[in-house]
């Protein structure tokens, strides 16, 4: 499907969206919200796509939630309208990984995007925020419980009462992100990352992404118990006969997603 804030291309099992409203640093409206839902909808339909990276462009990953199109709505809009709740849930039905490669500014809904995204591979450019405070509003997708979660109690104040950016050494050193690389590098990196979850088994990983999920979710006794019960599960799969014998006969294993 071809899409107007959208670039989607499926490459040796990995779908790359990349946000692309350069004019206004990927400012995430209501256009691009809708769309990018169904593109992470298509790619988890899609038995070709094992991983999917999403990026945004040198300059910006996304500079947060479109301020234009907000400035414009009420009160009763934006309660009734649920703003970005429904596309938001679709985009954490995907049973994919995902990666974000983040470039530039990470902004406000921008990051807390990257947030809902499995890790985020960071460039050396990058720089996070969340800057609602100055528009006199607070975060709305996760920003106040997924970084705080993430980052720790102090920090995340310090970022929302602020309104300050953090550079990607920050972030590195914060846990917000997984790995800083050069800017030059930031896609190759992203994409050698994507090539190696696609080589695994899908069914692994999907298994890996509901469970280290449920350790934000539920008590560590519960994320314990489904853990344990995720590890047992896994021996009804031919991959995991095959991974086990792969390693025992000194041989790459091939998954078949069974
Ligand atoms: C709409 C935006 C935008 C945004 C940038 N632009 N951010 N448009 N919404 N969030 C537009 C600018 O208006 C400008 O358009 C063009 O992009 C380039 O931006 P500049 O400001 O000229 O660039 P620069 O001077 O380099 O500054 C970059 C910036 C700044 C520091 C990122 O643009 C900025 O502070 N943006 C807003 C960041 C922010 O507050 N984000 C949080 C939003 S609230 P023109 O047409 O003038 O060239 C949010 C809530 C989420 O995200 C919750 C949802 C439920």
């Amino acid at each position: 499907m071809a899409y107007k804030t959208l670039i989607v291309e499926i490459e040796d099992h990995v779908a790359l969206i990349r946000l692309n409203r350069p004019d206004a640093l990927n400012a995430l409206n209501a256009e691009l919200m809708a769309e990018l839902a169904d593109a992470v909808a298509q790619a988890n339909a899609n038995d070709k796509v094992r991983c999917i990276v999403l990026t945004g462009s040198e300059k910006a990953f996304a500079a947060g939630a479109d301020i234009r199109e907000m400035s414009q709505k009420s009160f009763v809009d934006v309660f009734a309208g649920d703003l970005f709740t429904p596309e938001t849930e679709r985009f954490l039905a995907c049973r994919k990984p995902i990666i974000a490669a983040v470039s530039g500014y990470c902004l406000g809904g921008g990051c807390e995007l990257a947030l809902m995204c499995d890790f985020i591979i960071a460039a050396d450019t990058a720089k996070f925020g969340q800057p609602e405070i100055n528009l006199g509003v607070v975060a709305g997708i996760g920003g106040t419980q997924r970084l705080t979660r993430i980052i720790g109690k102090s920090k995340a104040m310090d970022m929302h009462l602020t309104g300050r950016f953090m550079d990607a050494e920050e972030a590195e050193r914060s846990g917000l992100v997984s790995r800083v690389v050069p800017a030059k590098k930031l896609m190759e990196e992203a994409m050698a990352a994507a090539q190696k979850i696609a080589e695994k088994s899908a069914l692994t990983a999907m298994a890996v992404k509901e469970c280290v999920n449920r350790s934000y979710e539920t008590t560590l006794r519960e994320g314990l118990l489904f853990e344990r019960r995720m590890f047992h599960m896994m021996f009804a799969t031919e991959d995991q006969t095959e991974g086990m014998q792969a390693f025992v006969e000194k041989r790459e294993p091939q998954f078949r997603d069974k």
